[in-house]
């Protein structure tokens, strides 16, 4: 489509070879709300699935039409119809699971946080590097509509030097249905920030420090931090800030980007969240520095569950066939996850970090 004179476009391609069997392990709530409707709309082929709760793989097999239900993690990684295991699994788990699919030669798609801590994440991109195979991290933020849009924009010259990003997101998140979450030292940064901070490093490379306050709402009943503000400052004039609260009771949550620079701005929202639970298309709107002053809107026509979920794996499918890296690579989310531990580590010293300092050394965080 045309916005203002830039060509933009928020679809998301299927990958040329579309044929590679996947086989699940974890058929819990985001693999049956996001990942099976986006690999059938994209015409992709899942061969089979695991869950350590038989129901749960039962139910998503009769569900999606999966052909095959195995009755182990090592039946399925035996299965030669299965080229990509797709996990979604809790995160303390998936670096052993991922281990063992990296050891039966098969290419992975895993869940973000890709470790709890940086070292076992480190060691999985190097494992998997060491035996051929491809992994990838389910980072589907980046082809989420508005992100997309506006990753376009910039690289279109469409905003000219970027001096302020600003992700702002208040809503009522219901923790409670993820136990394990709602348990976990550390919530908002490791399982929900990471999204923004992996499409900022997506929207505007690496910045060079990390500023982090982490906070939690009066009587939450949640372990970890559910209130966090932390400021990427980049080389140059530009920060970009990230402010989310979770426990916003008021009809004024709210869930949106801007991004403004010299020659132009981008404003928007994150339907997923602006509209939480049940979700919407995002929007966003573009506008020249130049007179008449005036809004383009784009058309976008896809959300972020379940449309994104096609992209990371239709990436590690081209990064196959191509033998390249996919978008979401292990190598590359290791950047996200230094930026992810660099907050909580500035929030714990109270001071400013420079991501390069977090290391394989970087504490555990169970
Ligand atoms: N936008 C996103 O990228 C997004 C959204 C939601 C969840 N997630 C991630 O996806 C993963 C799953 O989240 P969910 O919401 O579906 O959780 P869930 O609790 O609904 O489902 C997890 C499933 O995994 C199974 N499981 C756990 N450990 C296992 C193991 N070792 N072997 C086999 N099965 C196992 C459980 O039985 C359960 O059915 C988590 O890592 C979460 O962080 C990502």
């Amino acid at each position: 489509m045309n916005l203002a004179g830039y060509a933009v476009d928020d679809r998301i391609p299927p990958p040329q070879k579309a044929d590679y069997g996947i086989g699940l392990v974890g058929c819990g709530g985001i693999v049956n709300a996001a990942h099976l409707l986006a690999y059938r709309a994209g015409g992709l082929r899942v061969v089979a699935c695991f869950d350590r709760d038989r129901e749960a793989a039962a139910r998503t097999a009769r569900e999606h039409g999966i052909p095959r239900v195995a009755v182990s993690l090592d039946d399925l990684l035996a299965d030669p119809a299965v080229a990509i295991v797709d996990l979604a699994i809790t995160p303390a788990d998936q670096p052993a699971v991922a281990a063992q699919a990296i050891a039966a030669g098969k290419h992975l798609l895993c869940q973000k946080p890709l470790a709890l801590d940086y070292a076992a994440a480190a060691r999985l991109v190097a494992q998997a590097r060491a035996a051929g195979v491809k992994l990838a991290v389910n980072q589907q933020m980046r082809w989420d509509a508005g992100i997309a849009v506006a990753r376009q924009l910039v690289a279109q010259g469409a905003l000219g030097a970027l001096a302020d990003v600003r992700i702002e997101v208040s809503v009522r998140t219901p923790w409670h249905l993820w136990p394990w979450i709602a348990r976990s030292p550390r919530i908002e940064v490791l399982y929900h920030s990471i999204h923004y901070l992996d499409a900022l490093r997506f929207l505007l490379g690496e910045p060079e420090r990390v500023t982090a306050v982490h906070g939690r709402a009066p009587d939450q009943p949640e372990t970890g931090e559910t209130k966090t503000v932390t400021v990427l400052e980049y080389a140059g004039a530009l920060q970009a800030i990230v402010d989310v609260n979770h426990h916003d009771w008021s009809d004024d949550a709210h869930a949106r980007f801007r991004l403004l620079g010299d020659a132009g701005i981008v404003r928007g929202t994150i339907g997923l969240l602006d509209d939480y639970p049940h979700g919407r298309v995002d929007t966003l709107e573009y506008q020249p520095n130049a007179e008449p002053r005036r809004w383009h809107q784009a058309a976008l026509t896809t959300r972020w569950i379940p449309d994104a979920f096609l992209g990371p794996m239709a990436s590690l499918m081209a990064a196959i066939e191509t033998d390249g890296e996919p978008a979401t690579g292990g190598a590359d989310n290791l950047g996200t996850l230094r930026l992810v531990h660099a907050a909580y580590r500035s929030a714990a010293e109270r001071q400013s970090v420079d991501p390069a300092e977090i290391a394989a050394d970087a504490p555990a965080t169970r």
